[in-house]
Formats: C-alpha cells, structure tokens, sequence
C-alpha cells in the first residue's frame, strides 16, 4: 500500500460510536466502517496478506476506493455552491488542503468512493452537509488560550488602554470568530483583573462574532464544562465562574460586557473605532488573498494607535508599513498613524449591521473612511475649485522657479513649471515616477542626500554651483533636448523644503532648481572655451561613476532576487505552519469527541458494574451457590455459598476451577464440564464428602451469549435444610 493504513471497524460499535474512526482517518486514506464481525474482518485481512498487500487487490476485497486523487477548486464547486446556499459562507475562500481533507474524511466515514456521489449525498441530506460545514470550521477554543500571549496582552495592551482612556469613554474591542466564546470571556476577565490591578473602572465592550450559529449558541449560553479547570485558574474559576452540577456558569457581570452575534469577516461589515480586536487561528483557514482582505478590513476597524491580537502562526504580513510590533512572540500588534486604508468591499450590498439589521447607515458611518466635504456654501467651493484649478497653477508658471514636490517614498507627486532639463531621457519601458530614476542620474544623488539632510535636520538646504553632467560633451550628444531647451549653464542652484502635511500625515520634499541660463549666442561662444578642459576631467569621472553604478545596479538586483528567494520561502514556511497548525486544530476538535465518547463508556462501565453487584448481592442475599466459569473453565464469578463449596476466595478469581478442591462426592466433573461447553446441561445429585447425610443438586448449565457456548453455570443446592 503505497501510504496510510485501512481502519476496519467491527459490528460491536454502533455508528454514532465509530466516529471515532475519524480520528485515525487523518491519516488514513481509507476508512471503512460498514460494521464487520471480528471473523470477516480476520478474513479480510489474511486476504489481502495473501494477496500480497497491493493496493489494488485491498480495494477489490473491500470494495473501497483510494483517496490519492487531488481535488482541484473547480471540482469542488458544485459542492461549494451548496455550502454556500445552506449556510451563506463560501468555503472556495477556505485552504483547499484543508478542505480536500475533510472532503475526503468524510467520503470514507460515508463510505463513498466518488465525489459525484458525495455531492448527491450533501444535496439530499441535510445531515451531511451540516457535518461537512462543521468539519470546515473548526470551531476548536479553549480560556487563555496561549497564557503568555494573554499574560502579555494585559500587561502590554490592555493596562494602557485602561490608563489612556478617559471615564465616560467605553473601550471597544472586536473578538473575531469568537467560536464558542473561550476568546471572548478571557479578554472580559483580564479586563476586570487589569482594573482590579490598576483601581481604575471603565466600561467596556465587547463585539464577538462568529460565522457558526451552533458555536454561537454555545457562547451565549455561557456553560462550559468542568474540563476548562485544566486553562482556567483556580481564582479565576471562582471569581467569575459559577458552578453548576459538573459544569461552569460565566457570571453575568463578565457577560453583560460580550455582544454575541453572527458576522461573516470574508463580507459583512466591520465594526469601527476599535481599541483592540482579537483575530486568533481564524486567519490560517483563508487562502492568502482573502487573509490580506480580511486584514485590510480589520487594519480600517481599529483606532489609530488601537491593538491588533493574532493568533500564534499569524501576523500582519502585508500590512506591516500600518503597525508597530508590541509583542512579537504574542502577536501583538498597535496601529500606527498612517494616511487611511481604503476599505472597499465587493460584498457591501449584502451587508447588514448584525446587531441592529440597518445596512446601509452602517455601512456609511463604517466604510466612510475618507472625509467627506463638509456642507460648505456652493459659492464658496466654486471660488476653491476656480483658484485651484486654474489661477494657482497660472501664477506658479510665472513665478515659481522648476520644482518637483516628493512624497516620503520617493515618488514625484507634482512638478511645477519646466523641469525638462533636470530630468532623465526618458525610454521606453515601465513607468517609473520616483525621483531618482526619474531625475538625471548624477542629479539625482545630489537631490537624494539634500532631501536626507532636510529631513533629519528640519532645515531648508540650499546648494549652489551644482554641476548639470549633462553639459558634458558626451551627454550633450545624447541628450540635445538640452541645447533644444537652450540650457547652457553647469551650475545650478538646488534648494530642498520639508513640508509635513497634517491631513495626510505624510512628509513631502519641495527640490527647486534656479539660476540656470537661457541660450544665447553670445553666452555659448564665452562658455565653450573656458570649460573644456574640465568638462574632459570631468566626463572621466563620470565615466567611472557610469561603471560604479552598473555594479551597484547589479548587486541591487541580486540582492532583490535574493530577497524575493527568501520572501518565497517564508510564503512557503508561513503557508506549512498554517497547515501544521490547522490539522492540529481539527486533531483537538477529534480529541474533544473522543473524550466525550470516553466519558460516555466510563458511565456505561459503572452501570455495569453496579448491575454486577446487584446480581450478586442478589445471589448472595438468596443464599444461592452459584460459580460462573469462562470458556476456559476459569473462575469469572461466584456467590459466598459456592466459595464454601469448592474452597475459594475472592482472589481466585481467573484461576481454573480444576485448581481447587471441592466437598462434592463426584470424581467425574472435568468430564461433566467439557461436555456442558459442547452444548449440553448436566443434572446430578451427590452427597458432600465430610457429611454423608447431606445431599446437594447440582446443576452445570452452558453460558450463552447469541446462541454461542462461552463458559458454563454451576448451580449448588442442598435438597435438604
Ligand atoms: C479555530 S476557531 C478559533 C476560535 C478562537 N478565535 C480561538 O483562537 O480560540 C476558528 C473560528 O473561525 C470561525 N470562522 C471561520 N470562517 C469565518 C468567517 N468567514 N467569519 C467569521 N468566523 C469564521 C469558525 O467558525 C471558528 O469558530
């Protein structure tokens, strides 16, 4: 068999009880639980030894089939559809290894060895489709899950928004997909414990959502069972939790503050102005382009300086440049003050406020991220629009000297008057607007290291006498839309503003170039003679620059390929890790079905053996001698008034009867015995070996269980008292 291994399950378990199966199924690729007796399932397996344990050979003898098949997007779409229909979730978001996975964990529970099959499955039963949408949401949560990174939630993230949030302000935080509401209380609890700490009250707010109605029932029920003891501290448990019977009641305090509603993150609305959300092991089911839509989402919900908190293999990769890292091994993350995302969301129409059901006034006070103009008189914006349209720019073509505005990235936002001969030939290829390959190259190193200085300093920097290389011979030939624009000056004034702009929190750099001449004939004749010997010097050394910067284009390359090699294998590692993580999950949510089940047995196991004591306590109170013997004639049982009969105590149990000795007048009992396991009841009466005047009856019965022979019954009583 080339990989996994085959689960058989026997009739004994009932069909409920063989889920367990599913546990092994993770790593089976076949599972087969149509409920076998221990006979076929001895023959099926000397079948396929005998077989040579191909395969092909397991697949005909058991009639299943082998799941190495990859399912593609497309082939699952049908089923897609149907989740989709029942449960207004789109799975084809979801991480198709994962949902390839389940798929196929449940064809086996079902027993089908075709997709087309399953599909008709899922169409005509509700039961599986709900199971197929409960396998995909793994919905597995625990209190305090990761207690460091809830340890230094409180100390880094919650303590400060207590301290920097002002009385009748109510802190807003967003649990998402919140499950059964583990997440959601233990961020209430360190709340109430930060303000214990620190003597302060505030009021807060908590929105937790889900997209799983079932899970959500669960947290709003608030009760959980005793089994949380193992993530919940004593003092805690006592402090907020209330017992009942074997399970635990959140006190209603910590309750009042959870808002429980259904949201979808991959298309409703969000919340806005949030303190902190919790995003916790919901990101890792996504494919990467719906993990980054979700994070644009929750980077527009949050405050400026508001705290994102991810899960452990999570984080806010693509959304760095808009976060400050608090925490790095907890996840935890504060906003930082940049120009606004925008939020734009493709599903808005479908859109509804989960608490309140108004679409549309949620979605403007949400999504309105930008600012709207305020009411201002017509008049007045017509005045705006007409100086900023046309008088500015007329006025700055006349007075305002060449100059490029730059943002703090780089890039040329705005260019005001000629600037012509301060910029690059332009060839063909990608379009390029940051400054420094947009203005000419030996300018641009000058303009770089002006704007650093400008800005580290807060000062204007103003440089004079700057040499236009493009005076040189050599670049005059390559360039004629220099002489075209009749620029025949090498020196030129460059001078470098910062202006920080308020609304967009952003730096800009205003470059001015001035003191350049306009050809003319008379300029051109005195100029040429002068400079050519230092224009000759000066092309050397431009030459060697031309070399330098070829190389350094070359390690920049390298380099840049050597990052994108690297970004590759983080994608790749960050993407295992998920995966890792997420079968993980699904082995917990397993692991909490089997304990149930367990739980189960272990009462099924108790009522046994209290109906055990009963039978005997019967027996014994009825002064009946009775031995039960196994197939083996070894002792399973016996009553007090039997143990006097052949000598045996409590501890001989599971030895064989012929080990001991017996007060019965008959020689013959092995023999009796041999023949009761054959099917027959044997009757006989005797006397007792120390007293010839009493006679006992006694009767040796086979021990049936369906119609099979499986030990004998030995019944003793005395015919006279
Ligand atoms: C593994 S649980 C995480 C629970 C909790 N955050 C924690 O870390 O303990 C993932 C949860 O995400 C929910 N979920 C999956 N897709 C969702 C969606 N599109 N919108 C909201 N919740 C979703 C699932 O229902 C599930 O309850």
């Amino acid at each position: 068999m080339p990989y996994g291994n085959v689960v058989l399950v026997e009739t004994y378990f009932s069909n409920e009880e063989a889920h367990f199966v599913h546990l092994s199924s993770l790593r089976c690729n076949h599972v087969f639980n149509k409920g076998l007796t221990m006979n076929d399932i001895h023959k099926d397996v000397k079948d396929f030894e005998a077989a040579g344990a191909e395969t092909g050979v397991l697949e005909n003898t058991l009639g299943i089939a082998s799941y190495d098949e990859i399912l593609t997007r497309e082939e699952l779409s049908n089923i897609f559809t149907l989740l989709i229909e029942e449960f207004n979730v789109d799975f084809s978001q979801f991480k198709l290894t994962t949902v390839v996975r389940q798929v196929h964990r449940l064809m086996g529970v079902n027993e089908l060895d075709t997709l087309d099959s399953y599909y008709e499955l899922l169409r005509n039963n509700s039961d599986a489709l709900v199971a197929l949408k409960n396998a995909l949401l793994v919905n597995v949560s625990s209190f305090f899950r990761d207690t460091d990174a809830f340890e230094q939630l409180g100390k880094s993230v919650i303590a400060k928004l207590l301290q920097k949030t002002s009385e009748d302000h109510t802190i807003r935080i967003w649990s998402v997909g919140c499950s059964t509401g583990e997440e959601a209380i233990s961020i209430a609890i360190q709340f109430f414990e930060e303000m214990e700490v620190l003597n302060i009250k505030r009021q807060i707010r908590i929105f937790a959502t889900d997209v799983d109605d079932e899970a959500l029932k669960i947290a709003k029920q608030g009760i959980y069972p005793s089994s949380i003891t193992n993530d919940v501290p004593q003092h805690i448990l006592l402090k907020y939790f209330e017992k009942d019977g074997d399970s635990y009641l959140i006190k209603s305090a910590v309750r009042r503050s959870i808002l429980f509603a259904r949201h979808n993150i991959m298309k409703d609305p969000a919340f806005s102005k949030l303190d902190l959300i919790s995003c916790r092991n919901t990101l890792i089911y996504f494919i990467p382009s719906m993990q980054r839509q979700i994070l644009s989402v929750l980077t527009c919900a949050l405050k400026d300086y508001g705290y994102l908190f991810t899960g452990m293999s999570e984080s806010v990769h693509g959304f760095s440049y808009y976060y400050d890292v608090v925490h790095d091994r907890s996840r935890l993350y504060c906003k930082t003050k940049r120009p606004s995302l925008k939020y734009t969301n493709t599903h808005s129409h479908l859109a509804s406020n989960p608490f309140t059901g108004h679409s549309q006034q949620f979605r403007s006070s949400l999504y309105n991220l930008e600012n709207n103009a305020s009411g201002t008189v017509e008049h007045e914006q017509l005045l705006s629009y007409v100086i900023q349209s046309s008088i500015n720019p007329q006025l700055l073509s006349v007075w305002m000297p060449p100059s490029v505005l730059i943002d703090s990235h780089g890039r040329v936002v705005y260019i005001y008057g000629d600037i012509a001969p301060f910029v690059s030939k332009v060839s063909s290829g990608r379009v390029m607007n940051y400054y420094k390959s947009f203005l000419r190259k030996s300018l641009a190193v000058v303009v770089e290291n002006a704007i650093e200085r400008a800005i580290e300093t807060n000062e204007i920097i103003q440089l004079q006498n700057i040499q236009l290389s493009a005076n040189s011979p050599s670049d005059l030939d390559k360039n004629p839309s220099l002489s075209e624009k009749g620029i025949v000056s090498e020196n030129i004034d460059i001078r470098v503003d910062t202006l920080a702009s308020n609304d967009f929190d952003e730096m800009f750099s205003v470059v001015t170039f001035s003191n350049y001449r306009v050809n003319s004939d008379v300029v051109l004749d005195e100029f040429k003679p002068v400079h050519r010997e230092k224009i000759l010097e000066y092309s050397k050394a431009l030459k060697r620059i031309e070399v330098l910067e070829h190389e350094l284009q070359q390690s920049r390359e390298y380099l840049k390929l050597t990052v994108e090699e690297l970004e590759v294998t983080n994608e790749e590692l960050q993407t295992s890790n998920e995966e890792l993580l997420s079968a993980n999950e699904e082995l917990q949510s397993m692991n909490e079905e089997l304990n149930e089940l367990n739980g189960d047995y272990q009462d099924q196991i108790s009522t046994l053996e209290t109906s055990n004591q009963d039978n005997l306590q019967l027996l014994n109170a009825a002064n009946l001698a009775v031995i039960f013997l196994d197939i083996d004639l070894k002792i399973k049982g016996f009553t007090a008034e039997a143990g006097q009969y052949f000598n045996i105590v409590t501890q001989d149990v599971g030895r064989p009867l012929h080990h001991f000795s017996h007060q019965l007048s008959i020689t013959e009992l092995p023999a009796q015995l041999d023949e009761v396991l054959a099917g027959s009841t044997v009757k006989l009466t005797t006397t007792l070996a120390n007293n010839e005047n009493r006679q006992v009856h006694i009767c040796l019965r086979p021990y049936k269980v369906e119609e099979k022979v499986m030990g004998v019954v030995i019944t003793i009583y005395p015919l006279e008292f």
